[in-house]
């Protein structure tokens, strides 16, 4: 199958400022998930870093089961593998701390943040990141962290209210620059990340970019809903609740949404 023309190591590679991530690439016309190509590679042994990209995604998943819009030539799809030396349990983080990288490549006072691990622009989402991982119960065998990033694409189909960087900038991008620069950012986090295991060195980019913080919100795990008022993450990445009653409660995962600003 043919690679992405105006993405290929050829493009990308004189942009990168990594020492391994992007450094092995599989650039693919059209894949059904990149996230699910990268999960077989990976246990197939693939490096660490290996970034598998598509032009267009056939069955591109998003969180909790929906589907992710793929349409050809216009955005980013890609997922790439990381081997953390970290429990299972601090997988997620890694969501986080793209999410947190992506907002900073990007840089552009209108980003946002919204936890768990989404990119929003002006009140509207641009990006969304998708981790799965394959471990043993104490040891992680390898992470595939899987993000889109709604690039060129001006016209989205009803009932889908996202943005992207054309529209909210009124020119196109290069999706070789937009990678790389969300690929050199994200390698450093992450090297900055492995060396705590932990969110703390984050926190205070966390807070100053998180659009929820104050506000009265929503958050949906499995059938339970809860509200209350959105008080941050800790630096395990769960985010803080503070109920009607005052009480703080504590979500490793779920859907969110503002109710109040
Ligand atoms: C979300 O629901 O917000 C997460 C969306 C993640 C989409 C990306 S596109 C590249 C990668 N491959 C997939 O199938 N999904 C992720």
């Amino acid at each position: 199958m043919a690679a992405i023309q105006d993405i290929d190591a050829g493009t990308l590679t004189p942009l990168l400022k990594t020492s391994f991530l992007g450094r092995s690439l599989l650039s693919e016309a059209e894949l059904e998930s990149t996230n699910a190509t990268a999960a077989e590679l990976a246990a197939k042994n693939a490096p660490e870093g290996l970034v598998v990209l598509a032009d267009h995604q056939t069955a591109g998943r998003g969180r909790n089961g929906r589907s992710w819009f793929s349409p050809q030539g216009k955005n980013l799809y890609f997922s790439f593998v990381l081997r953390p030396s970290c429990p299972p349990c601090a997988v997620p983080q890694l969501a986080i701390i793209s999410a947190l990288s992506i907002a900073k490549a990007l840089d552009t006072p209108v980003v946002s943040v919204k936890w768990p691990n989404d990119v929003w622009m002006n009140g509207r989402k641009l990006c969304g990141i998708l981790s799965t991982m394959s471990c043993t119960s104490a040891k992680t065998e390898y992470a595939v962290i899987g993000i889109g990033i709604n690039v060129n694409i001006r016209d989205f189909p009803e009932g889908i209210q996202a943005t992207s960087l054309a529209l909210e900038s009124g020119r196109d991008f290069s999706r070789a620059e937009v990678l790389a620069a969300v690929l050199n950012t994200i390698e450093e986090d992450y090297m900055l990340w492995r060396s705590h295991l932990s969110l703390e060195p984050f926190m205070e980019r966390w807070r100053s970019l998180s659009m929820l913080d104050g506000k009265t919100i929503t958050a949906e795990h499995g059938h339970e809903t809860l509200v209350g008022t959105a008080s941050g993450i800790t630096a395990d990445g769960l985010l803080k609740l503070t109920l009607p009653n005052g009480h703080t409660t504590l979500i490793a995962a779920g859907d969110t949404h503002i109710v109040m600003q």
